[in-house]
């Protein structure tokens, strides 16, 4: 049994050590909205927030977490209102969505550390998140929208 907390929740979860903490997400606890991409740690599609810091829970393992706060979209605000999610919605994001996810998980963590970064500093944080529709300029935009109206 592994014990962690995750979207402000305790959760004991009962699979074996070396089980990805992605399936643990999706598969036990039922959370969707982290996403499966390339499994290897090159797409970005399932990032979540581990103890703050942006991680591809596709390779990391649930007794990884052992203790530890995790974060999935689901946990990002109760009620979309994180500006990321504001602005995701008012810059018109996602085409086929798949990536999106992992993109706004993976820029709240920039946010966070740099409340107002540059366009430089944005492509740089961003630069591992891939993005199969070519949504990168929207992208670009509502981190820059949501550092300024945040
Ligand atoms: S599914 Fe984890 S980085 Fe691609
Ligand atoms: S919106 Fe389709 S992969 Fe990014």
């Amino acid at each position: 049994m592994t014990t962690f907390t995750i979207n402000g929740r305790a959760v004991d979860v009962d699979a074996a050590p070396d089980t990805p903490l992605l399936w643990v997400i999706r598969e036990h606890l039922k959370l969707t909205g982290t996403k499966f991409g390339c499994g290897i740690a090159q797409c970005g599609a399932c990032t979540v927030h581990i103890d703050g810091e942006p991680t591809r829970c596709c390779v990391t393992w649930l007794e990884d977490v052992e203790g530890r706060q995790v974060t999935t979209i689901e946990g990002l605000s109760s009620d979309a209102s994180h500006p990321l999610q504001k602005a995701w919605v008012a810059e018109q994001v996602p085409q086929c969505g798949y990536c999106q996810s992992g993109q706004i998980m993976q820029a709240a963590a920039l946010l966070d550390s740099t409340p107002n970064p540059t366009r430089e500093q944005i492509v740089e944080h961003m630069d591992g998140n891939i993005c199969r529709c070519g949504t990168y300029i929207r992208i670009i935009s509502a981190i820059q929208r949501a550092a300024r109206e945040g």
